[in-house]
């Protein structure tokens, strides 16, 4: 009697171990997806992304998709919005990689009514297809995937752009984005001091309680800003990630050799960065023409107004990667990154963190 239920205790874990090896070699497996007749998909947490990529593993991501980019090696067809009976807006953003191959779609949603339902105005959601079978294989939390992939866009320019011997940051904004922004600058730089700005004062406080322990871990000291001038007078490294219609602080202030990213603020009639910030840099990359054109305030009210020109863009992240453009030839030098996001950065980081998942047995099989 105890002997057969022993054995048949035995066998249950042999079954459970074997349908673990099957789905470890499923999803890892030339991304086969098919156990027992049933398709298999890895649903990939916020804290799941976390603990399969950092932040340098992020900046790298973010260099090969550039790379991707500026050599024609990904497609990205306009993104596709559906306004949802006024309810909200749902977006759908595909990409494409050829030489993976990866297809995938990010879906991002801004429904304002969640505020009263106590859930999340944005959300976001990353699909991946399997490159075998086109079935969907990955899902994957776009908010942390977004997070870590924007703020890898400026730890990678700046890692490009900035001097080295950066000691001194300041951050615009404190919300949802501006952590993993200071984590990239931290990752970047081995900065000393990080000023933080919000017009809302009282989130100044809570963004340096809540970054506390990130500062410590790269050994920075987080400081509240009182005004725009204080945070950027002799800042070396400055990051504007604001949802603002206008420029967060005085371009003019801004010192010799110092390196601007800004992330925030994606709409042509807004902007973050003054037109004193646009004139004085020596060279201004951006993270994709196309969209930048579209989109970045920054660039575009200047350019209405005649003051400055599409060639004054001294080109894309990408090229500067590729050697195809020139980077900081001088201490002296001002240099700015201004990005949009788009959707190969979020592919292929999709592809990273869904193939270390697979290494890593992290996520959860449906
Ligand atoms: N470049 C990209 O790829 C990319 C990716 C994701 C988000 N974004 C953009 O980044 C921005 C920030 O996103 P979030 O999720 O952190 O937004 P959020 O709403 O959570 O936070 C924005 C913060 O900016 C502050 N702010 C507004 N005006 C300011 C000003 N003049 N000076 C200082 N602080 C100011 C607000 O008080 C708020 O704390 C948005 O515009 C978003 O669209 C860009």
């Amino acid at each position: 009697m105890i002997i057969t239920s022993a054995k048949r205790a035995i066998v249950k874990i042999l079954v459970l171990v074997a349908e673990r090896i099957d789905v470890t070699k499923m999803a890892s497996g030339h991304g086969i997806s098919l156990m027992k007749g049933c398709v298999a998909m890895l649903v990939i947490s916020a804290s799941d992304i976390r603990k399969v990529i950092n932040m340098r593993d992020a900046i790298e991501s973010d260099r090969e998709a550039f790379s991707l980019q500026s050599q024609g090696k990904a497609q990205i067809p306009l993104r596709v919005v559906f306004d949802v009976e006024g309810r909200g807006l749902s977006s759908f953003m595909p990409a494409y990689v050829s030489s993976f191959p990866q297809a995938g779609v990010k879906i991002v949603s801004i429904f304002s009514g969640n505020i009263a339902k106590n859930l999340p105005v944005v959300s976001a959601t990353v699909l991946l297809i399997d490159p075998e079978t086109g079935i969907v294989n990955a899902l994957i939390d776009g908010t942390e995937l977004t997070r870590m992939r924007t703020g890898a866009i400026s730890g990678l320019a700046t890692e490009l752009l900035s001097n080295e011997s950066s000691e001194t940051g300041a951050l615009f904004g404190t919300g949802g984005q501006a952590l993993s922004q200071l984590e990239a600058m931290l990752t970047a730089r081995k900065l000393l001091e990080v000023r933080i700005y919000d017009t809302f004062h009282e989130r100044i406080g809570h963004f340096i309680e809540r970054a506390s322990e990130t500062a410590h871990v790269f050994g920075a000291r987080l400081k509240a800003a009182g005004s725009p001038d204080e945070a950027v007078d002799g800042a070396d490294v400055i990051t504007t990630v604001t949802t603002t219609a206008n420029p967060v602080f005085d371009g003019r202030r801004v010192k010799k050799g110092a390196h601007v990213n800004g992330v925030g603020t994606y709409e042509p009639h807004k902007r973050e960065l003054d037109e004193s910030m646009i004139l004085r840099a020596d060279r201004i990359f951006v993270d994709n023409m196309e969209a930048i054109m579209a989109e970045a305030g920054d660039i575009l009210i200047p350019m209405k107004e005649g003051k400055f020109k599409k060639e004054d863009i001294t080109g894309e992240l990408g090229d500067l990667i590729l050697g195809n453009a020139p980077g900081r030839t001088s201490e002296d030098q001002i240099t700015v990154m201004k990005s949009v996001g788009f959707a190969t950065l979020d592919l292929v980081i999709a592809r990273k963190i869904f193939d270390k998942a697979v290494e890593m047995g992290i996520g959860t099989n449906l």
